[in-house]
């Protein structure tokens, strides 16, 4: 059977770095969204094998390290995978890793720690709003009121790796608890209590940031920050009308930036892993 499934990109409303585990890896504390922009994975019978297309085809690694791949090898299943990549790689959106995902929820696959093909990869698998912790495998679905973002990313590459090498603090207090949150205006003004404890290390790797951030401010977002690892910011706009306007402005100003509106979803169309 020939399966489509949505690889959501993955946005970190705010994610503080609580902690390090003995074998360097680091303990966060993060609420996710998934949004309606994302790649797109198909799946068919066939001996492991990988297609790219799609207008970030070309950045993707086609062998032995794509996460695809390495996803089929993980459950010990074969199929003949392609792959519309629509996301920037490596640029804190999730990426192979939303891929991967998609790849193990068409497959029906409950792969065992999942974890370890990549801390998102848990996250990725619900795509839907959630709080994440540990190094990425402790998720606990939470209720967020739908968010009109604008992402905005410079086309630089920010290797997730040197960020968290870069990191000076990693002992953030956990999030605050998250109370009913009535509406995105109620959500963006506690989010403004949190941060990303991974910006201060990727602006200083990728100054370039710090133009994202100020174009999505002069735009009037809510709320102007970076995702994950980087380079890809996220504003909050009031609705769709002042996002795609917002994403107009941007993109005219700065043609060489990758700049979409979209909106968060509540959870996959098929409604979850394996469905
Ligand atoms: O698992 P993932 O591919 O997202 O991680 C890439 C790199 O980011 C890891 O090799 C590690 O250096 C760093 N990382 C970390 N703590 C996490 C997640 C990632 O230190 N929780």
């Amino acid at each position: 059977m020939i399966r489509t499934e949505p690889a959501p990109a993955k946005i970190n409303l705010a994610l503080h770095v609580t902690g390090r585990r003995a074998d360097g890896y680091h303990l966060l504390d993060s609420l996710v969204v998934f949004t309606a922009l994302g790649d797109r994975v198909t799946v068919a019978p066939g001996p492991a094998a990988l297609t790219v297309t799609g207008p970030f085809a070309d950045a993707v690694p086609t062998g032995e390290k794509n996460l695809c791949l390495r996803a089929l090898r993980h459950v010990g299943m074969q199929a003949a995978v392609t792959l519309e990549k629509n996301l920037p790689p490596a640029s804190g959106i999730g990426g192979g890793t939303a891929d991967a995902a998609a790849v193990l929820r068409a497959l029906g696959a409950a792969p065992d720690r999942p974890e370890t093909l990549g801390a998102d990869l848990p996250a990725c698998l619900l795509s839907r709003p959630l709080r994440m912790q540990g190094v990425g495998e402790r998720i606990t679905p939470v209720a967020l009121p739908d968010l009109h973002l604008v992402l905005v990313n410079p086309r630089v590459e920010t290797p997730t790796p040197a960020v968290f090498a870069a990191l000076e603090r990693r002992d953030s207090a956990p999030l605050p608890d998250l109370p009913a949150l009535a509406d995105a205006a109620a959500l963006t003004e506690w989010l403004s209590a949190t941060r990303n404890d991974l910006q201060p290390p990727a602006l200083g790797l990728r100054p370039v940031i710090a133009d994202c951030l100020a174009a999505l401010s002069a735009q009037n977002a809510g709320l102007a920050r970076m995702s994950g690892s980087g380079a890809t910011c996220f504003g909050i706009f009031a609705d769709a009308p002042a996002a795609e306007g917002a994403a107009q402005a941007i993109a005219a100003a700065q043609p060489g930036w990758w700049v979409r509106a979209t909106v968060t979803i509540p959870g996959l169309p098929s409604g979850g892993a394996g469905g």
